[in-house]
């Protein structure tokens, strides 16, 4: 590596890109996860001028292993559902509040969440989506920064000062608790008519009158 670049990578906070920031987290020892069993930094997929951004909570136990987020039983949902929406996977950028996977899969502690969350927001301002879909409680309590309902507030847009959040289910959620599937797959539809309404051009300004002169000019005065 060039002199130099090695303390930029170990500087997320200089990274432009997100492939700067990708390399300034590889191997992160920030918080006590590095020393929990993960086997790799997760830091997420997809298309990096993604208008859509999917969020979920953090990697299980497939992520953790192919450094991929939503590879698992939740992500092959995630992909159907995606599907439904007139999405697909490489059309958008999927990534995770937390970057590793916690022991057993257990809740993200709120250490970890606080020092994984400003790279979250990093993603987020490098990405510009136009919308970030949460995927459960987790990422909409992490990003809208307060205590949320989930089954209240699921399936509708929230505008914050500098984003537009689209509180989803988790799919993992679903699958362990089937009555939750139809739920799920209504946000899914929800969102496809949000973001098709969103996506309708704006109805053009109406057409100044013309000025007085120039009627008078077509009769030569
Ligand atoms: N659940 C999540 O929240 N994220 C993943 O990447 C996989 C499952």
């Amino acid at each position: 590596m060039l002199p130099g670049l090695a303390s930029m990578a170990s500087d997320p906070s200089s990274s432009t890109t997100l492939q700067e920031l990708s390399a300034a987290l590889h191997n992160c020892q920030r918080c006590k996860l590095a020393k929990l069993g993960r086997t790799q930094v997760v830091f997420g997929v997809g298309n990096p001028n993604a208008q859509i951004m999917f969020v979920g909570e953090g990697p299980g136990f497939y992520e953790d292993k192919q450094g991929e987020p939503f590879v698992g039983a939740a992500g092959k949902l995630l992909n159907e559902l995606l599907q439904s929406a007139g999405l697909s996977r490489s059309q958008v950028y999927i990534a995770n509040v937390i970057k590793c996977r916690p022991p057993n899969n257990r809740d993200p502690e709120p250490d970890e969440v606080d020092t994984c969350k400003p790279f979250l927001l990093q993603q987020i301002e490098l990405i510009k989506p136009k919308v970030v879909c949460t995927l459960g409680r987790w990422a909409t309590e992490t990003l809208l920064g307060r205590k949320v309902g989930i089954t209240k507030i699921r399936g509708h847009a929230v505008r914050t000062e500098k984003l537009t959040i689209f509180p989803l289910l988790h799919p993992a959620a679903a699958l362990h608790q089937g009555s939750l599937m139809e739920p799920l797959r209504e946000d899914f539809l929800k969102l496809k008519a949000f973001l098709d309404q969103a996506d309708r051009p704006e109805p053009a300004p109406p057409v100044p009158s013309e000025p007085q002169r120039t009627q008078m000019d077509l009769f030569g005065s």
